[in-house]
């Protein structure tokens, strides 16, 4: 990206207008790499340097990328004129960069969302042709087989001739529950594949997307800056041909 005015890489955030970044800085409440900020003209690179404002560190990377703990009961879009939407979670300021959920889950579906504004990366996970496995954790109204897991790992063809990659499958404890893993995102699919098996999903909640793996510490309804290793990995994850 290069090096940037501080006023412009500050105002990208959306926190402040370019006439507020002057402000403070003419009352000296702005450090970039370690010193007070004393012109707007001055150009940091953003990857290189720390900005903070009154001691708070901002993040100016050009893209963001959110982890976020999905409750029950929202939907995993942009905005909705009725119901919540998981991007209500978010505060103002990251909203207004335009975050938008890679791949959606169902209302009552919980876990791991990714919210970024790096348009290119959200459509590489979202390729079928990359195959980024996603694991859920689901509960059945009765017991995986042996005879589920193999039609899983087939490929199941549903009864609206919906053609299933091959997918995985692995009971959890007395196998009410179970792990599965998918290489592709389609409508309902977990719910669809465990229905036709005679196992409808009494609750379902996702865990892995890629390489990333929602952090045991976030509560439903909470969120986090993805680490520079993570972004790093989901990166990688849709480089390869
Ligand atoms: N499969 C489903 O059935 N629902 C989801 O929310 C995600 C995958």
């Amino acid at each position: 990206m290069g090096a940037e005015r501080i006023d412009k890489l500050l105002a990208s955030t959306g926190r402040w207008s370019r006439k507020e970044i002057k402000g403070l800085i003419g009352q000296g409440r702005i450090k970039a790499g370690g010193h007070t900020v004393l012109r707007p003209e001055e150009k940091y690179d953003p990857m290189e340097n720390r900005f903070t404002v009154d001691g708070e560190e901002i993040n100016c990377a050009p893209n963001v990328y959110v982890m976020l703990h999905k409750p029950a009961g929202l939907l995993s879009a942009t905005e909705d004129k009725r119901q919540k939407t998981v991007l209500d979670l978010l505060p103002e300021h990251l909203r207004r960069r335009g975050l938008f959920p890679v791949g959606r889950l169902d209302k009552d579906t919980t876990g791991l969302i990714l919210l970024t504004d790096d348009g290119p990366l959200g459509h590489e996970l979202l390729s079928p042709k990359k195959h980024v496995d996603k694991t859920y954790l689901a509960q059945v109204d009765g017991r995986i087989e042996p005879a589920d897991q193999a039609a899983l790992e087939a490929g199941m063809v549903l009864e609206d001739g919906l053609h299933c990659l091959p997918a995985g499958l692995e009971p959890v404890g007395d196998g009410s529950w179970c792990l599965v893993t998918l290489q592709e995102g389609k409508y309902h699919q977990v719910k669809r594949m465990l229905a036709a098996r005679g196992k409808p999903v009494l609750s379902l909640k996702r865990l892995t997307m890629g390489p990333l793996t929602l952090d045991e510490g976030l509560e439903p309804g909470q969120w986090r800056l993805l680490t520079a290793q993570e972004t790093a990995q989901l990166k990688r994850a849709v480089e390869r041909p």
